[in-house]
This record gives C-alpha cells, structure tokens and sequence, in this order.
C-alpha cells in the first residue's frame, strides 16, 4: 500500500442545498508538485479549506501522515507541517517585509512578535528571514512597511510567510494571481527549489495553464465539487472530458 503524505476520503461539504466539494478521496504522495484546476465555483478554494482546517467537512477524512487531522484547527495542523497562502492577501500591512518574514521563523521557536523587541537573541530567525528576504527578492524592501508594496511584492511576501515555517506540505491559492511575469518566475523557482532541497510538497491552485502545465507533476480537475480527472499534465492534455469542460483550446 502506497505511503501517502496527505489522505483524503469522501471529502464533502455543503453550503445550504449546494455541494461545493461534493465528496472528494485523494492521495499525495511526498515531494510532489501537484496543481488543482477547474472553472470558477468548482470547489477548488472550498477544498483547500478543508485540508488545512479553515473549514470542517460535512463527512469524509483528511489524514497527514497517517493521523487522522480532520478535526484539527488550522493552527494545529500548521504545526504539524502543513501551511497555506490564500487566494486573498495574508499579511500583516503594518509591519516591514523583513518583519512579516521573521513572524513564521519565531513562531517555529515557540515565539511571538513580542520577541521583536529582543531581536537581537534572535540570531537564528534573523538569518532566515533574511534567506527568505533574498529568495523572493524583497530584500531591497526589507524595510518597507508591507501594506506599502505592490500587489505582485504583497504576493511574494505571502509566499515567504507560507514557506517561512518550513511546511513539509504548502497549498497556495493562485499565488501567480495579478503578477507580472518576473514575479511569476521567482514564486516558481521558489517552489522548484523548496521541492528539490527539502522535499516540500506543494499544491497550487491556478486559473494559469502556462503556470500549471510548466510547473505541475500532478494535475487534479475539478468540476462541480467534484474529482473529474487526476493525472500527469500528459495525461490530462490528452483527456477529452478535459479538453471540453475546462481547458477548450488553451493548452
Ligand atoms: N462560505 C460559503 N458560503 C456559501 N457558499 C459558498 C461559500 N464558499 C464557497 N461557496 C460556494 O461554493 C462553490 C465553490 O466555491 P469555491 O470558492 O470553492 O470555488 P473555486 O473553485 O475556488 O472558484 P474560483 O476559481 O472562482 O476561486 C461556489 O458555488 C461558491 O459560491
Ligand atoms: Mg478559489
């Protein structure tokens, strides 16, 4: 039996008389780079929710690495090494970029911003916020209040936070959304890298196809709550249903 990393079965989740995942089993496997599609109302957001914890599944399970999390709240599941971005902005707008980036390396020592006004004990969450700082290129704005940066800036700042506790899984909701293809490269290298190094297993969300079918091992479609193909990106530029529900002539 394969070892999966993150396990879902009959994942379902209703919002008045509409299933918005309507009873979804999966399984990623460590390491993988995989992406979820589908046209807009799928489910895609509603399932993320309910793999990190935001939201409670009417039935079905979610287990990481082999315990069952489906009642566990985000905060826990985050320490157990499953993190996010969101498809809406995540950051502290009032702090400087270098600051957000040192909230998720306290915070893996048991700390909180009140540390901030001791940074100087802090030697080691100041080296990785600044690793982070060079790798999403924001170390020219190290000290620029965050609410200040551009929507592109805003997005990679949130990738760093993601990425920032050393999540052995990250799920980023259209992290690609609104920025220009410079930016767009660094949040892929990002990923690439954090694959290949630490074995980070990442699951984006994406309305992108340059993006998914550039970056993806995995592909997952979903329509109406539903699983409707799952698969390498060949296989999923092969599959007809595909090509005629979502991906038309695009790819
Ligand atoms: N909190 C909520 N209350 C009521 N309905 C909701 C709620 N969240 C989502 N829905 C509905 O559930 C369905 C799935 O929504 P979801 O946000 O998961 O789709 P999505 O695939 O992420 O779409 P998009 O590509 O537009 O982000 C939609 O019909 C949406 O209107
Ligand atoms: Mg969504």
């Amino acid at each position: 039996m394969t070892e999966y990393l993150l396990e879902t079965k009959g994942l379902r989740k209703t919002f008045g008389r509409l299933a918005a995942v309507a009873g979804v089993s999966l399984g990623l496997t460590e390491g993988t780079l995989a992406a979820v599609i589908g046209p807009n109302g799928a489910g895609k957001t509603t399932l993320i929710n309910l793999l990190t914890g935001l939201l409670t599944p009417d039935t079905g399970t979610v287990r990481f690495k082999g315990e069952d999390i489906t009642r566990v709240p985000s905060h826990g599941r985050v320490r157990r090494g499953l993190s996010r971005s969101f498809q809406i902005m995540n950051i502290f707008p009032n702090l400087t970029v270098r600051q957000n980036l040192l909230l998720p390396a306290l915070s893996r020592r048991g700390r909180n911003l009140h540390a901030v006004a001791r940074l100087e004990d802090e030697t080691g969450a100041n080296a990785e916020a600044e690793e982070l700082l060079r790798e999403i290129g924001l170390w020219d704005h190290r000290g620029a209040r965050a609410g200040a940066l551009s929507h592109g800036d805003q997005r990679l700042l949130e990738l760093g936070i993601a990425v920032g506790t050393r999540p052995k899984l990250c799920f980023l909701d259209e992290p690609c959304a609104g920025m220009n293809p410079i930016e767009r490269q660094t949040v892929l290298g990002l990923m690439r890298k954090l694959s290949g190094q630490r074995r980070t297993t990442f699951v984006i969300v994406e309305h992108d196809m340059d993006v998914v079918f550039s970056l993806a091992e995995r592909i997952v479609v979903m329509n109406h709550g539903e699983v409707l193909a799952d698969g390498t990106p060949a296989e999923i530029r092969e599959n007809r249903v595909v090509r005629e529900t979502y991906l038309g002539a695009e790819v």
